[in-house]
């Protein structure tokens, strides 16, 4: 392979940049001439691809965001728009492309190779990224590490005037369906309780949640009432409504004479997706990369890199990097498969973190 190409696509994460960089490097190194595709699938179709090189990504390891940009592009869903993206491929002889986002992003690449489609002998291989870490058979996404220090960070500082205030603050995060990144960053921010999709909780059952948790924190003596929840933007109830909702039944509950509970709500939204990538993300970033290149070099195709992918998928789905234990190249339809089961809540790993969050439950509001 003497031409690579790399895009990034859908919601950027930081470490994005990292891998574009490590790709660039490796790859130049082994004598290619690699490119980057401007604003994802749409920059593809529009034939926006100029060369990338050391003095390109020069310095971009620390940035935030993806330096090529990405778009959100409908006319990549038709076939039409791959033939064209295709075209502007082979025009430029370009016979390899890295694919850097999430799972729309991976589901992009596996229709631009589609046998059924492509005659041009095109190989792609995905490298996961999202804040969501709700891709498949891959135990981190790029961004994720620098998602959760974010909100730990910001929950910290909730704390302090959660802390001082006797206040109840109900923190929203993203992770659209789901619940990873509140769950983990409620460990670490010692949160009194955590609100995520695949509990399957009811809007009723979440409001009897938190008022028994605020009214477990009321009787607190040797320390202060603060209560910190953490919500997955994906629950099947609006926070500001949550927040309603507690307000009223702590009015029901105790009348005019019941303790004065404060509930504030702060949502994080964009901020937990941007910032300077933390060296776990920069590490996982390159170290994919890295998998991902060698793996177009040596002639794989329709697989994504993974980080740390499960011992137990059979030899035909996975191989394991020869020169990166914790990576291995997985088959992008078992990926796909494997995201659309966690999202449906019917993958094992699913499973096993809502077992795990309900047998904690009771112990994180002590
Ligand atoms: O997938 C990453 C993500 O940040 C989600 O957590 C969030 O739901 C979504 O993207 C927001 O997308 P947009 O920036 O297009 O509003």
């Amino acid at each position: 392979m003497k031409r690579l190409a790399i895009l990034t696509s859908g919601g950027d994460a930081p470490g994005m940049n990292a891998a574009i960089r490590a790709a660039t490097l490796l790859a130049t190194a082994k004598g290619c001439e690699v490119f980057g595709v401007r604003h994802g699938y749409q920059g593809l179709l529009d034939g926006e691809i100029e060369p990338l090189g050391p003095a390109e990504v020069s310095g971009i390891i620390r940035e935030g965001g993806t330096i090529l940009g990405s778009a959100r592009c409908l006319a990549f869903h038709e076939r039409e728009g791959r033939d064209q993206a295709r075209t502007h491929l082979a025009e430029r002889g370009i016979e390899g492309l890295i694919v850097i986002g999430g799972n729309g992003s991976l589901t992009g690449m596996r229709a631009i190779i589609d046998p059924e489609e492509c005659s041009t002998g095109l190989k792609a291989i995905g490298i996961p990224a999202s804040i969501d870490n709700d891709v498949g058979h891959t135990r981190l996404a790029i961004g994720v590490d620098t998602a959760i220090n974010t909100i730990v960070d910001a929950c910290d500082k909730i704390s302090d005037t959660a802390s001082a205030h006797d206040r109840t603050f109900i923190v929203e995060v993203m992770g659209r369906d789901c619940g990873y990144l509140a769950m983990t960053s409620a460990v670490a921010a010692a949160a009194d309780a955590v609100l995520f999709p695949e509990s399957n909780k009811t809007p009723e059952e979440i409001v009897d949640q938190l008022t028994r948790t605020i009214l477990k924190a009321q009787k607190r003596t040797h320390r202060s009432k603060r209560v910190l929840v953490i919500k997955a933007e994906g629950v099947a109830i609006s926070t500001d409504q949550l927040k309603q909702q507690v307000d009223a039944r702590l009015r029901e509950t105790h009348g005019e004479s019941g303790p004065k509970v404060e509930t504030r709500v702060t949502v994080l939204g964009h901020v937990v997706r941007g910032g300077r990538p933390s060296a776990q993300d920069r590490l996982v970033a390159s170290r994919l990369a890295n998998t991902a290149v060698a793996g177009l070099l040596r002639g794989k195709s329709a697989k994504m890199s993974a980080w740390m992918p499960p011992h137990d998928l059979p030899k035909e789905i996975a191989e394991p990097s020869p020169n990166d234990p914790q990576c291995g190249l997985v088959d992008i339809d078992a990926v796909l498969a494997e995201t659309r089961a966690m999202l449906e809540g019917d993958s094992p790993f699913v499973q096993w973190r809502r077992r795990i969050f309900a047998e904690i439950e009771d112990a994180l509001s002590l």
